[in-house]
């Protein structure tokens, strides 16, 4: 027995009238069969055929071992989903309808046998008049038939057909199975690489019978837009303006004439009325009601993101009322009052005269307010949606905003998130950066395909507009910087006709899917992007794209990053110089306790072939394991870099070994990321002034090689203890130069007013002896502005006696107060540097100490010896837990307490008694 997603099951539909007949289609009572291949089994609503089978025990864990590639046959075959005999329809009501809020993807539906519709599209809600097949039914059984056909062989077809559109070699990026751009379905489905691919088929989102008596309508989607009077998409929202509300209803059935909608705005605890009326004359098309009205600017509180102030919340009840004052019916959202824009302006003779850099301006500001956006990108947190449960998305949810993060890029090939998602994000302050879902190839432009999109863009925008945490939308991803970028290089005749095909669906398809619902929320294109070149909301195309044209020493748009040479780790020159950086990173190994889930013990081997299989970094979509350890793939790649910086682990049992090297290219990753956010961060005061990092990515979709900051079950990876480090409000952090030896020192502080304190620079040995090195600073005072960096520190290196055995530990004090607060406060970090790396350091054993109070409930480590660099709390399986720090640096006689917050535990809190502790030290010992 699967336990289903608890919002799906509650997702349900309002309904009010007497004579208005709802019925569920979720549940266990359908079955799945192939005739082919003779399969029919017990299933249920929402699904997905490999979820039923495994359930049934026809199929092992999909997620298991190099099942991936054993259940193609899967992919490759028709599945249909049946309905046991529908029991409570009425046989009176004057329509029937089947609404389908998700069906994945490519269907042939019938009812009592007789053909109903086909659709083609996983993200658009359908609902279909199906009152004549039923009373043509009579007395039969009323079952519901669902044929999903192979998404992949149907891909293949609609890529053959006489005269389809065909794309210059490289543009497309295609993993496992080919032709994904030609299905509106997840992209991820069919192969990323950080993922498996299971092309999954199923009714993957509720579905229902509804039947409606006259003039009765069903209510099926519903929008609620709260902006600042005067308020346009993508510009800077006037403050202090009064609230529009604007809200509207999409139906089937027949309204009766004369219908308005009334609304009441309530307090989260629903106990204070905030406001209540009518929503003015209302606009009624036969599918929609829209009206609105406004507010006073102080009739509301503000919602803030996480660390910016509170995240207040209302609900909004709107009715649907005939003339007789009859309510039809009723939809409530909770909403929240605050603008988000993603401001793209040309930088201002105010902005410059601030030493701000020539171009325009990317970044976000909430309530008027500039931010520092501190995050990373979320990937689909499982192969199949209908297992994502609120409490998956709750503990991820928590798990980023331990980690200081205040917004995750919500990519965009995956699916659009379900809304009790934006709900936890409404609740915790996160921000969802959105998007369309295409990404990393050009999609086709024929008229079908185009409306098809139409459909879904309105669906979606509509549905999750109300929430605060929505920050953004933009088209797809990479789209301006990679896709059009190498099409321009490889394919320079084709490039104006394919940047045409571009504008076409990104401008003039999802653009208008949004302004023309929602002007709340700011529209890119593409992110990656140098943002627009025109914005101008009377003209037909309200924005163009700057694209490469680029003026001589000004700053553009968004970077994304990626260099598979570790060599370049720390390389500052090499880091991209924009306003903002959406996307960087590289990939480590999950830790043993999370490879012993889903690969069996004979596979735990840096490069055996379930592991080289399961790296999908590279590898072209194929199963030619030769190729597959050669220099270009992520095995290699994750070897180098730890060949170039680190210890080697060489130690004698071989699942030590290679959990050794698991843990060898965590550490590297975690170099690799803090070095760039560092960088980031003190570009806010750099004339760029960047204004986010965003790394790539959160979490995992499996136990494989991949960028992920946190595994699988949740366990933390040693990148997501760096991360919440370097995104502390205030930081300090040295910036190299190899070939110069040049180090300065720089603070960094995302908070929105100035901070004063003290930075103090320590030079140590290995050992952990205090070195005496002439002309050196030993401390600073210093001031640093809000959303802004001052470098404390500038020397050279080339004078060190000893660079193997040299260490500087940089540390900063600073008096300062959080957003929208006016208490003072105290915070600190430390940070440590060594000119080289620490492969040639003279490392000693720091002769680290563990306790663990069971009063306290912390433990307790100290490094009574040396220096201890990358000191590593770890847990055995049975438990996700996260340490409040882990991966830190210790000095000699240095003690650390550190706390613990449990997600899960099956060990009934032993867990603790298996908790070790080791330093970059232990990776070389041979045991
Ligand atoms: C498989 O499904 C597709 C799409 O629904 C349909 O066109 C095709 O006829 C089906 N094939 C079989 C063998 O049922
Ligand atoms: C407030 O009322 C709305 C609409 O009836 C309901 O959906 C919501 O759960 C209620 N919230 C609380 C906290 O009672
Ligand atoms: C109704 O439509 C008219 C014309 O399109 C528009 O001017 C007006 O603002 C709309 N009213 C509402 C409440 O949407
Ligand atoms: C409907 O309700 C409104 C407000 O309560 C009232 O002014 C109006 O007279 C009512 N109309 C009818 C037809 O009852
Ligand atoms: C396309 O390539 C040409 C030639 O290198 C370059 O000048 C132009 O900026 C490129 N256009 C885009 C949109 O990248
Ligand atoms: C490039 O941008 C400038 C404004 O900065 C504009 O005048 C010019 O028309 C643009 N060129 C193209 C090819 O869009």
């Amino acid at each position: 027995m699967r336990v289903l997603s608890k919002a799906f099951l509650l997702s349900c539909l309002t309904s009010l009238v007497s004579s208005q007949n709802i019925v569920s289609l979720v549940g266990s009572d359908w079955t799945l069969s192939n005739d082919a291949l003779n399969i029919s089994v017990p299933a249920e609503l929402p699904s997905y055929a490999q979820l039923d089978l495994y359930a049934d025990q026809v199929i092992g864990d999909p997620l298991y071992g190099r099942n991936n590639f054993n259940l193609r046959w899967i992919v490759w075959s028709n599945w249909t989903y049946t309905s046991a005999p529908i029991q409570g329809l009425s046989s009176n009501a004057s329509s029937t309808w089947l609404l389908f809020n998700g069906l994945d993807t490519f269907t042939s539906i019938s009812f009592c046998g007789e053909h109903v519709a086909s659709t083609n599209n996983q993200f658009r809600q359908y609902w279909f008049d199906v009152s004549d097949i039923l009373r043509s039914c009579g007395s039969q059984d009323k079952i519901l038939s669902i044929n999903f056909g192979s998404a992949a062989n149907i891909a293949n077809d609609i890529a053959n057909e006489p005269g389809q559109e065909t794309w210059p070699d490289g543009v497309n990026q295609l993993y496992q199975f080919v032709n994904r751009n030609f299905v509106r379905k997840e992209q991820s489905d069919f192969g990323w690489d950080w993922g498996p691919a299971f092309v999954p088929a199923g009714p993957w989102q509720p579905a229902w019978v509804v039947q409606l008596g006259q003039n009765e309508v069903q209510v099926r989607n519903s929008l609620v837009d709260i902006y600042r009077q005067g308020q346009l998409n993508n510009l800077p929202a006037p403050q202090g303006q009064p609230w529009v509300v604007n809200a509207s209803l999409d139906y089937f059935g027949s309204l009766p004439q004369g219908a308005s909608l009334t609304y009441k705005l309530t307090s989260r605890d629903n106990e204070t009325t905030v406001s209540t009326g009518s929503l003015g004359d209302v606009n009624t098309t036969a599918s929609t009601v829209t009206g609105s009205t406004t507010l006073p600017s102080d009739a509301v509180e503000l919602w803030w993101p996480v660390g910016m102030g509170d995240q207040n919340l209302y609900y909004m009840t709107v009715d649907l009322v005939s003339a007789a004052n009859q309510t039809l019916a009723t939809v409530t959202k909770r909403v929240g009052f605050r603008t988000i824009i993603l401001n793209g302006n040309p930088v201002s003779d105010e902005e410059l005269a601030l030493g701000i850099a020539p171009g325009n301006n990317w970044h976000f500001e909430v309530n008027g307010q500039p931010f520092f956006a501190k995050g990373s990108n979320f990937i689909p947190p499982d192969a199949f949606w209908t297992r994502v449960t609120p409490k998956r998305i709750s503990d991820l949810f928590d798990t980023a905003i331990a980690g200081n993060q205040n917004m995750l890029r919500v990519w965009s090939s995956g699916a659009y998130a379900p809304d009790f998602m934006y709900d936890l994000a409404d609740e915790k302050g996160l921000l969802l950066w959105s998007e369309f879902e295409f990404g990393c190839s050009l999609y086709p432009v024929y008229q079908e395909f185009l409306d098809n999109v139409r459909e879904e863009a309105g669906y979606q925008v509509r549905r999750v507009n109300h929430h605060p945490s929505l920050t953004l939308w933009a088209g797809g991803n990479e789209m301006e910087n990679l896709e059009l970028a190498t099409a321009n290089e490889t394919a320079p005749e084709e490039f104006p006709r394919l940047q045409a095909e571009y504008e076409t669906l990104f401008l003039g398809v999802l653009l208008p899917a949004v302004y023309g619902n929602s002007r709340s929320i700011s529209y890119q294109p593409s992110s990656t992007s140098n943002g627009w070149l025109y914005l101008n909301h009377s003209a037909p195309m309200p924005m163009i794209q700057r694209y490469n044209n680029k003026t001589e020493g000004a700053v553009y748009g968004e970077s994304d990053y990626y260099n598979y040479n570790p060599s370049f780790l720390g390389n500052t020159s090499s880091y991209p110089v924009a306003r903002f950086s959406n996307e960087f990173g590289f990939h480590s190994m999950p830790s043993l306790q999370s490879w012993r889930q889903q690969i069996a013990e004979r596979d735990l081997q840096f490069n055996s072939t379930t592991i080289l299989l399961r790296n999908q970094h590279n590898p072209p979509g194929n199963l030619n394991i030769t190729n597959l350890a050669n220099s270009s793939t992520g095995q290699y790649q994750m070897t180098e870099a730890i060949m170039q910086w680190l210890p080697i682990p060489n130690k004698t049992d071989s699942v030590a070994n290679f959990s050794a090297w698991c843990h060898a290219t965590q550490i590297f990753q975690a170099q690799f990321y803090t070095s760039q956010i560092e960088f980031y961060r003190r570009g806010a005061g750099l004339p760029n002034r960047n204004l986010g990092s965003l790394y790539w990515q959160l979490e995992d979709i499996w136990v494989a090689p991949t960028w992920a900051g946190v595994e699988y079950d949740g366990r933390w990876k040693m990148l997501h203890y760096a991360a919440k480090d370097r995104y502390e409000p205030i930081i300090i952090a040295p910036y190299y130069n190899r070939t110069t030896g040049n180090l300065t020192a720089w603070v960094s502080s995302d908070l929105w007013t100035s901070a004063q304190g003290t930075a103090t620079f320590t030079w140590l040995d290995w050992a952990g002896n205090e070195l005496t090195l002439p002309n050196t600073t030993k401390s600073v005072d210093f001031t640093v502005g809000g959303l802004n960096s001052t470098q404390v520190l500038q020397t050279f290196t080339t004078s060190l006696p000893d660079p193997n055995n040299t260490i500087l530990k940089l540390s900063v004090s600073a008096q300062g107060s959080l957003p929208n607060s006016n208490q003072t406060q105290t915070f600190k970090h430390s940070n440590w540097f060594t000119p080289t790396g620490l492969n040639t350091a003279k490392l000693g054993d720091p002769g680290l100490e563990l306790s663990y109070s069971e009063v306290s409930r912390n433990f307790t480590v100290t490094a009574t010896q040396g220096v201890a660099a990358y000191v590593w709390l770890d847990y055995p399986s049975g438990a996700v837990a996260h340490f409040d720090d882990n991966g830190f640096w210790l000095g000699r006689g240095e003690r650390r307490e550190v706390g613990y917050t449990v997600v899960s535990d099956a060990t009934s809190g032993r867990w603790v008694e298996g908790v070790t502790v080791q330093s970059i030290w232990n990776q070389t010992l041979a045991m």
